[in-house]
């Protein structure tokens, strides 16, 4: 992002490696990706679970619950914003609001994961710009100190699957035209190119998946072994 002279960054007191030492952890992003209905809420969920048990701080930001605050929906906003204002800030699914969106959850990861906390995301993100995007302002926010980790998850569950689950009847809504640029259907969803982790949903129950996200958290050091 470029810089803009009238808004000078002010340098935190506390670093993010007192954060960390005093939590015992590192503070990092897990970024789920992957269709509407393909497991990432599970998965993340049950990962939020693993962690919190083993005795870790973490904090999952979900899409759908996102949505309702700080990317909430003109509709959500109107009543109490009014319209002009609503229209303005209010986030739809045209893929500058997904920009927008996933901008801003961007950011907020970079925060939580600067504050020590393992950060769980699951959104659809279905552009590679937007993801790629955030991945840089995560690791590269603060040059002065150690590069905060950062793991795609790609939860690669095919559409088919998607749609015969369609646990909140939006893909049956979507192929009968009620829901215009809907992901899989009537937008596109580009896969990542080299995410970290790839789980195959679908092919295993979502505690066995959040196992194998676990397994990568050990590899990288952000959690201790078994
Ligand atoms: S994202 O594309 O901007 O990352 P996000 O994860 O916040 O999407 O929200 C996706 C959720 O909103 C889906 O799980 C689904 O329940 C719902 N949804 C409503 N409309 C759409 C749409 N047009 N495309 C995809 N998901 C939609």
């Amino acid at each position: 992002m470029t810089t803009d002279p009238k808004v000078v960054w002010h340098q935190a007191s506390v670093s993010s490696q007192q954060r960390a030492e005093k939590l015992g952890q590192r503070g990092c992003v897990i970024w789920f990706t992957g269709l509407s209905g393909s497991g990432k809420s599970t998965i993340a969920n049950a990962v939020d679970q693993l962690l919190v048990a083993r005795g870790a701080h973490s904090y999952l930001l979900d899409g759908d619950n996102i949505r309702h605050g700080l990317c909430a929906t003109p509709q959500m906003l109107s009543p109490i914003h009014g319209e002009a204002f609503a229209h303005r800030f209010g986030l739809g699914f045209s893929s500058e609001d997904r920009e927008e969106n996933i901008r801003r959850v961007g950011a907020v990861t970079q925060l939580l994961a600067s504050a020590g906390l393992i950060c769980l995301t699951a959104f659809v993100s279905p552009y590679r710009r937007d993801r790629d995007r955030v991945r840089n302002w995560v690791t590269k926010q603060d040059q002065s100190q150690e590069s905060t980790p950062f793991f795609e998850v790609f939860v690669n569950t095919s559409l088919e699957v998607c749609m015969q689950r369609d646990p909140k009847g939006l893909y049956q809504q979507a192929l009968a035209g009620k829901i215009p640029n809907f992901t899989g259907i009537s937008d596109p969803y580009e896969a990542p190119l080299a995410p970290e982790l790839e789980l195959q949903g679908g092919t295993a129950t979502p505690i066995e998946l959040a196992e194998q996200v676990l397994k990568m958290l050990q590899k990288h050091g952000i959690v201790s072994g078994p």
